[in-house]
């Protein structure tokens, strides 16, 4: 893994068990995750959990994070309110890689009731291992970064 060896993740209800797994998969790879909840399946508010990470990945204070809610898109929805964040849901390989190819995707998103666990496992790989290209891409994401507020 060369661009990230800490990660922030939460998630809501519905993408729990799929934290749990991924979670337990970066740590596997001497990845240190800070695990911002939720902690259990009780029903609770997807916006609490997206803004806890979406805060530390904009603050720099990390540099990657991982989202997961039911379909990913309510996740997606709220991180990307936040300043230099670009959260990118992923629940397929091509996604993965792109978003890290094209739009330095710095919050990965998944649905936690739209993929399986070896799925989400090779989506996190390759978006991890994954560099950023730069040049003509790196023009496009100057041009939208610089008009949010957050
Ligand atoms: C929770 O039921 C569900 O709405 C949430 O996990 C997410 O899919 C929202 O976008």
């Amino acid at each position: 893994m060369e661009n990230a060896t800490s990660i922030v993740m939460g998630s809501d209800h519905a993408g729990f068990a799929l934290k749990e797994f991924v979670k337990k998969y970066l740590t596997g790879l001497n990845v240190n995750v800070e695990d911002c909840g939720t902690y259990n399946e009780d029903s609770v508010d997807y916006p609490d959990f997206g803004i806890k990470v979406a805060e530390k990945v904009s603050s720099g204070k990390f540099k990657r994070g991982i989202l997961i809610c039911g379909t990913g898109i309510g996740m997606s929805m709220v991180a990307n309110r936040f300043k230099s964040v670009r959260a990118a849901l992923c629940n397929n390989l091509f996604a993965a890689a792109m978003s890290r190819r094209h739009n330095d995707a710095n919050i990965l998103v998944m649905g936690g009731r739209v993929i399986g666990t070896e799925l989400a496992k090779e989506i996190v790989r390759v978006w991890l291992e994954t560099a950023f290209e730069g040049d003509r891409h790196k023009k496009r994401i100057e041009k939208f970064d610089s008009i949010q507020e957050k």
